[in-house]
């Protein structure tokens, strides 16, 4: 499929968005910080470029005329806010649904889609989140997003359109048909391994299942992508954890689950929207973010989805084809104790014509040579990733 033709969105959108670091309370300020912070951590030098402000930034009232307001929380209002975001070399995003309300309940954009898009555009909007939440007045998934798709295509502003229907109507068939730039493919990712099936959201394992078990990858690339939700890395652990303690499903992720995260994020050239409060980033989260092999992998220009070459119970092998040829390849320990994972370039998605391959751990940087065999040791719950280059 061709890439639309504003070439937007030519590898996975990277940023930050409120969502998963300050839900329904965001205000003005913390955007700012967001913004700084960007700067400050080199986020922003590594790629992050977006900062969206997702629900909750609107009045609980539109306009005379129909058109969203901002809430007290955000006093100098979108344009002045996106302003500032610009000022620090960053690209500013907004949210709204595809309903009569957002999923928190404030005004949203079906039927007013033209008039939003042309606020957006007027404040300087680079990016609009689309729910699906609120009433759709009898009118179906594409029909809706086609609605904000072509009011986006008629503003004179090239704005990254992602949509968030939550893989429901299987979007990957028909994002790029509505001019949408990325998809959400599965339901919110909530800072958990294993989420209560009880209970709202996904764990990160639950989204890598849901990932290799839906049929969604050849709909991938330059762009249209599929998007396995925000970021939760830096949402956990909480202080004291110990991070080979037992497993309990509703305690936040470790060490060796926020690595598994963003491996398999980059893995699967996903977008990167960072999800925690960057005023207080740990050192751990900051070099975990700005890995730049593992940003090369999510970034590579082929843009290529990553896709399991075997799976069980608790093992896994995932490999995704890179531009010069080579490969990367995710070693994924899904069980309770220390173990080898081992496979052959002749099972992964890597040119195999050569004799000999270079083989870059990702994580250390450490590389040597092979013939083929590919081994590593991983932790439970942890992932290695190499990268595979034919010599
Ligand atoms: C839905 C979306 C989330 C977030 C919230 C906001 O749950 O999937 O990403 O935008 O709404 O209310």
């Amino acid at each position: 499929m061709d890439p639309p033709p504003t070439g937007l969105a030519a590898t996975p959108p990277l940023g930050w968005n409120s969502w998963n670091a300050f839900s329904c309370e965001v205000t003005e300020s913390d955007i700012r910080a967001a913004a700084d912070a960007l700067v400050e951590t080199g986020l922003r030098d590594a790629g992050y470029e977006y900062v969206v402000v997702d629900d909750c930034w609107m009045a609980s009232e539109l306009d005379g005329d129909g058109r969203l307001q901002p809430s007290a929380d955000f006093p100098n209002g979108m344009a002045a806010l996106a302003d500032y975001v610009h000022d620090r070399g960053l690209r500013f995003g907004l949210y709204s649904s595809a309903g009569t309300e957002t999923c928190q309940g404030y005004p949203a954009s079906l039927g007013r889609e033209r008039l939003h898009a042309e606020q957006f555009a007027e404040w300087g909007v680079d990016y609009l989140k689309y729910d699906n939440c609120g009433d759709h007045r009898g009118r179906d998934a594409i029909d809706r997003y086609a609605a904000m798709g072509e009011a986006l295509a008629g503003v004179d502003r090239d704005i990254v359109y992602s949509i968030c229907e939550w893989g429901k109507n299987q979007p990957w068939e028909w994002g790029r048909n509505v001019g949408g730039h990325l998809w959400r493919a599965t339901d919110d990712l909530v800072a958990k391994w294993r989420a209560d099936p009880d209970e709202f959201g996904l764990g990160v394992a639950d989204v890598l299942d849901r990932m290799a078990d839906i049929d969604a990858a050849a709909a991938h690339g330059p762009g249209g992508w599929n998007d396995p939700d925000m970021l939760q890395i830096g949402n956990g652990p909480q202080s004291g954890q110990s991070e080979h303690e037992p497993v309990d499903v509703q305690r936040p992720l470790t060490e060796a689950e926020q690595r598994t995260h963003f491996a398999f994020w980059c893995l699967l050239a996903a977008p990167l929207m960072i999800g925690t409060d960057l005023t207080s980033l740990s050192a751990f989260d900051r070099e975990l973010l700005t890995n730049e092999r593992l940003l090369a992998i999510d970034q590579d220009p082929l843009g290529i989805q990553g896709t399991p070459d075997r799976r069980g119970a608790d093992e896994e092998i995932w490999s995704k084809r890179l531009h010069d040829g080579g490969a990367a390849v995710a070693f994924h320990n899904r069980g309770a104790s220390e173990r080898e994972l081992s496979t052959h370039v002749s099972a992964v998605d890597v040119r195999n014509s050569a004799d000999r391959y270079r083989v870059c751990d990702c994580w250390t940087g450490n590389e040597w040579e092979t013939s083929g065999p590919l081994a590593m040791t991983v932790k439970p719950r942890d992932t290695a990733i190499v990268r595979v280059t034919p010599q």
